[in-house]
């Protein structure tokens, strides 16, 4: 008896300095004063750089796969390129970047809507260089006083978060659900968005199937696991290190697959953004749809949480097209989301601070 104990106590000390304080040592710098981010500290007086610099605070206030922030910026005079951090690429999880390049259009679509509502126009190329180079947005400022059609959008973005408790099984109306969906304004991206139950069920279907396959695949736990132990995915310190050492070590996947079974039953509308191609071009134009949308629910206190698990198994990714209306011409599902009235309120969750994204020339 004394011997296990012994045996016990040697192997969480062995855990804790080798696992636990070494990963707590490295956690990236995180902050969750980037939500405080002051419309009136726009630097009126100050270069076109820093300027262009501040419409950045918003973008980098956008959702990502396991938060993982996958963008960095380069500031110059009358241009922001937004490019690709591959140190934040999921590699077992996001396998051909399609989540990379969501989250990528996501922090784009809040630069836009920031630099409109601050005067710009701006005019974005896509992928116009070496391959990590996802965009260049030229901004000019517009010569007659402002008028900022996306407000509701813009003021959106501080509150906008990712909701993932139960939702109510109210309805949406049909006005809000009309200006929600009114909102998809790119011709190459569709979007569904349903009550229906059968759809529903064949999701929550597919959902189970792939949290069965991801679950019990080693790489996909250790990766999971890494990023819940950066602390970046809600818990941080300790309890990230402890997040990171039960998935890894502990069977996680039944609870969560009933969990997210439960979530999809008591979700009164699914929806998923599609496109006709599937390319790294479309992938980046339905995440700025995307959170279009998320940021057109948070303005009407509608919540979203997507949920990618589906699309992330490679056996059960090719069956969500089935779930699409036969009419739709984009067959290639981007994104997978559930949508209604949280029952409760939820965090915000951290970010890199802006000095971490931003590159030099
Ligand atoms: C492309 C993409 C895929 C996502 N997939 C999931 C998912 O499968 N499950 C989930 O709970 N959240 C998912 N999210 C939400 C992120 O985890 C969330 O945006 C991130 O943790 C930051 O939190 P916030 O949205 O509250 O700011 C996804 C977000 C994006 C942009």
């Amino acid at each position: 008896m004394g011997v296990s104990t012994t045996k016990v106590v040697l192997l969480c000390l062995f855990l804790f300095l080798g696992m636990v304080l070494p990963g707590l040592l490295m956690q990236p710098e995180a902050s969750l004063q980037v939500w405080d981010v002051l419309e009136g500290d726009f630097p009126n007086n100050s270069s076109s750089e820093e300027k262009l610099t501040f419409l950045l605070n918003y973008a980098i206030l956008a959702p990502s796969n396991y938060n993982s922030q996958p963008w960095l910026f380069n500031v110059s005079d009358g241009e922001i390129q937004v490019l690709a951090d591959k140190s934040a690429w999921l590699k077992v999880a996001d396998a051909d970047r399609r989540e990379q390049y969501i989250s990528l259009g996501c922090a784009l679509e809040n630069l836009i809507i920031a630099a409109e509502h601050f005067g710009y126009n701006c005019s974005v190329s896509y992928f116009p260089g070496p391959s990590d180079l996802m965009a260049t947005v030229s901004l000019t400022a517009k010569s007659s006083s402002p008028s900022d059609s996306n407000s509701r959008l813009f003021y959106a973005i501080t509150s906008r978060q990712t909701n993932r408790n139960p939702y109510e099984p109210k309805t949406i109306s049909k006005a809000d659900l009309e200006t929600i969906k009114s909102l998809c304004i790119d011709p190459d991206v569709g979007v569904f968005i349903t009550d229906d139950s059968a759809v529903k069920r064949s999701f929550q279907d597919l959902v189970v199937m792939a949290d069965g396959i991801l679950y019990s695949d080693v790489n996909y736990k250790s990766e999971l696991g890494r990023w819940l132990g950066l602390g970046v995915m809600g818990p941080t310190g300790l309890q990230a290190k402890m997040a990171q050492l039960a998935v890894v070590f502990l069977d996680v996947g039944p609870e969560q697959t009933k969990k997210d079974a439960m979530l999809i039953n008591s979700t009164p509308y699914i929806g998923f953004i599609s496109t006709a191609n599937n390319d790294s071009v479309s992938s980046v134009k339905a995440g700025r749809t995307l959170e279009r949308f998320w940021l057109g629910a948070t303005a009407l206190g509608i919540s979203l949480h997507p949920m990618s698990q589906a699309l992330e198994a490679a056996e059960t990714k090719e069956n969500l097209t089935g779930l699409l209306p036969g009419s739709s011409e984009m067959r290639q599902v981007q994104q997978a989301f559930r949508l209604g009235y949280a029952k409760s309120t939820t965090e915000h969750s951290t970010r890199r601070p802006l000095q971490d994204v931003l590159i030099g020339e």
